[in-house]
């Protein structure tokens, strides 16, 4: 059995020192929205009871769903590098970006290619610039195809699009790993939901990807950006793909979103398919810790 673990939207705080001349953009509402209302939302101890609940659970790897940062500053990456190591080294977590993480335009090397080694494939294929997505790492018996919904949108805006060059790309990397008979575990930031979405918040190509899905198949989607559960399908003539969001691993209080949790996925064979177990585990105010909310089988 192989125990997968998936948090996403972090939202690491608090924010890193800046200069004026950083905020002199859209960063400049963020920062706003940060100060007024997503820095007692955004906790950092929520984020380290997660990470102590999590070492006791010991999942074989973790996966993050983007929306690791805030307003994208470069020291923001930098501090959510030194987090990601604490969590387990780069062949242990697998990272696909946010649009938090492009909430502007920020150079490669300044920005997400300080997680690199968290988004890179194997071998040779080293995550060097947008060009890097989908990437693929193998972990037997899943291999975890990572995408990019993230860029810099207007402001109030909050879009993704994946693209035509990794949509081309990604339908035949399905085609050939579920040949292969690997677990394919899909992992972008924007939920590619139709309808279920604000529409300045949408995945804007969800209708072309999940035409892919549907040729070319997939096990498991896994998702974050909506901060709370979701919980969907998309019908292929292989069966039925589960769409998997969670909630922000950092929600440290009851608003208009669930409270933060994670959620662990124990994949194993079963007959010619595949048994999928969910765990979710929310942060109880009260204890301090996580625990338990729900469990189900897929
Ligand atoms: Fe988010
Ligand atoms: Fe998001």
């Amino acid at each position: 059995m192989f125990k997968l673990a998936h948090i996403s939207d972090p939202h690491l705080g608090p924010l890193p020192p800046f200069r004026v001349a950083e905020l002199m953009n859209k960063r400049f509402f963020g920062y706003l929205s940060w100060v007024r209302r997503r820095r007692a939302l955004h906790r950092p101890e929520v984020l380290t009871a997660l990470a102590e609940d999590m070492a006791d659970l010991a999942p074989d790897h973790l996966v993050v769903t983007g929306d690791l940062t805030n307003i994208a500053l470069p020291e923001e990456f930098t501090q959510v590098g030194r987090w990601l190591q604490g969590l387990g080294a780069p062949e242990a977590v697998t990272v696909i970006p946010g649009n938090h993480d492009a909430y502007v335009a920020v150079p490669w090397e300044a920005s997400l290619g300080k997680w690199q080694a968290f988004m890179s494939g194997e071998g040779d294929a080293v995550a060097t610039g947008p060009e890097s997505f989908p990437f693929v790492r193998y972990r037997a018996p899943i291999a975890i195809i990572g995408l990019s919904s993230a860029q810099p949108t207007p402001l109030f805006c909050a879009h993704g699009t994946l693209g035509e060059i990794q949509l081309q790309r990604l339908g035949p990397l399905l085609r050939r790993l579920g040949e292969e008979g690997w677990f394919r575990v899909v992992l972008l930031h924007h939920p590619p939901s139709l309808g279920k979405i604000v529409w300045r918040k949408r995945l804007v190509d969800a209708v072309p990807f999940r035409r892919v899905i549907e040729a070319a198949g997939a096990e498991m989607i896994l998702h974050g950006h909506d901060h709370t559960f979701g919980i969907e399908q998309i019908d292929t003539a292989g069966g039925p793909v589960p769409v998997i969001g969670v909630p922000s691993a950092s929600a440290g209080h009851d608003g208009r979103k669930p409270l933060a949790h994670y959620q662990l996925y124990d994949i194993e064979k079963a007959g010619n398919g595949w048994r999928i177990e969910v765990n979710a585990r929310g942060f109880d105010p009260v204890s301090g810790r996580f625990r338990e909310t729900r469990c189900y089988a897929l």
